[in-house]
């Protein structure tokens, strides 16, 4: 099986965390997507474990919370002691009301609004991740009316290509994240940031990229921003205290990707940094990262119902199931590579070469191509895995199809995190 919370049971299905996928999507109906709480606790621990004994007390993994987003979620951050990142007001407001502490959070984003920016700063966030000049002195100017101050780190954009798809790069020089070393506008930020009254520069933040399997970008990253805090210091005389190297590590989505040990990339990460940073003679920095698919896209599996299965004779075969690109568009996005499988026949041989879609009024509305499943029938279990980041925080209800809801399993028991959505709300809205 792809990842080791995966199973198939006496009966022949397919098992979550130890629970049948079958019964629960007959026990909740589907689309369902079920999360493993085990294992998102046993990553973020893996994660905090590596941190701390690599980059010392004080640093310190950030759930990228962009990854899933809703209460529960915060409320186990909360409880596994780490911080996380957010991008935006609604994913603060659901930090918030979970009772997650949110100086513990950095608050991201290339286009902070001025109400972003109030709401963020009246509400005790912790942390501003600063994109731009311009969002610099919007910070500016709100912190001066209601005289406050805030911490800052300044988001850098390293110049490092990360070989990944280029929707999913965010480090290089032309990117919209960020200020360049190499266009000399991040000397200009921190020279502006180190002259303003009401902001507290603590240090920086680059991020390269997601589903990245290769960990020399990331040592190279480390390196220049290395190289940077070195070179502020010399230009400057500020030292910066933090770096936060982002998030980005690849997650095994098929069977041929590597299953990548991010305890071993992240004791690299250190290796490089404390190199360079005995190399420049500066301090060492505390150390933030913001894994958000390690933490959690293992964890999560979306179950659906088989409809219609067609063949067009002498071309291909589609099964449709009864969700789609509405909550998962990753494929449709950037063919993103998923497992297939039916739960209900899971030790079965694939015999069955088709494309899974969805029921959207959209061509390109497709889960996979090109797969196999066993001899697939309408009302059969289909199950997708590895769903757990970036699709529920990335839904829609495009055609009006409802969210599906989330069902945690832990130690055997389920228990529902976020209902379905029902018609009723599709229009809870209108006037
Ligand atoms: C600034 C920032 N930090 C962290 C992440 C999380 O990345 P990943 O989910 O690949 O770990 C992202 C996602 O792209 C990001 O933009």
């Amino acid at each position: 099986m792809l990842h080791t919370n995966l199973g198939i049971n006496e009966k022949g299905h397919l098992t979550l965390g130890g629970a049948d996928v079958v019964s629960l999507a007959e026990k909740y109906g589907t689309p369902l997507m079920l999360l493993d709480k085990e294992r998102v606790r046993r990553n973020i621990r893996m994660y905090k474990k590596a941190v701390e004994e690599c980059f010392g007390k004080g640093s310190l993994p950030l759930f990228a919370s962009k990854a899933l987003c809703f209460k529960d979620i915060y409320r186990l951050a909360k409880e596994e002691g780490i911080g996380m990142d957010a991008v935006s007001v609604g994913e603060l407001f659901t930090a918030e009301q979970a009772g997650f502490d949110l100086s513990l959070a950095y608050f991201h984003g290339n286009n902070k609004t001025d109400a972003d920016i109030a709401f963020a700063v009246d509400h005790g966030v912790g942390t501003f991740v600063v994109d731009n000049e311009d969002e610099l002195r919007a910070l500016q100017a709100y912190l001066e009316t209601v005289g406050k101050r805030q911490k800052i780190l300044l988001r850098i954009t390293p110049g490092i290509d990360p070989h990944t798809h280029k929707a999913i790069v965010t480090g290089s020089v032309d990117s919209k994240f960020g200020s360049a070393i190499e266009t000399g506008q991040a000397e200009e930020i921190t020279r502006l940031a180190l002259s303003l009254k009401n902001v507290d520069l603590v240090g920086f933040h680059c991020h390269i990229g997601s589903q990245i399997f290769e960990i020399d970008p990331f040592t190279e990253a480390a390196d220049v921003m290395l190289r940077y805090i070195a070179y502020i210091k010399a230009q400057t005389g500020f030292e910066a205290k933090i770096l936060n190297l982002g998030g980005g590590l690849g997650v095994k989505y098929v069977e041929g990707q590597t299953e990548l040990d991010y305890a071993a990339v992240i004791k690299k990460m250190a290796e490089a940094i404390k190199l360079r940073a005995a190399a420049a003679s500066t301090a060492f920095p505390l150390i933030l990262l913001e894994p958000g698919r390690s933490l959690v896209a293992d964890a999560g599996l979306t179950v659906y119902t088989v409809g219609s299965v067609k063949t067009i004779k002498g071309y291909k075969s589609y099964v449709s199931v009864d969700g789609g690109m509405p909550d998962n568009p990753r494929f449709a996005l950037y063919e993103a590579p998923y497992t297939v499988l039916l739960a209900n026949k899971a030790g079965e041989k694939a015999n069955f070469p088709c494309s899974v879609v969805g029921r959207c009024c959209e061509s390109g509305d497709i889960l996979q191509e090109n797969v196999s499943l066993p001899s697939p029938k309408r009302g059969d279990y289909l199950a997708v895995l590895c769903t757990g980041a970036y699709n529920y925080s990335m839904a829609s209800n495009y055609n009006r199809i409802p969210r599906p809801a989330i069902v945690w399993i832990e130690k055997g028991e389920d228990r529902i995190a976020v209902r379905r959505e029902t018609n009723e709300d599709m229009i809870r809205l209108e006037v």
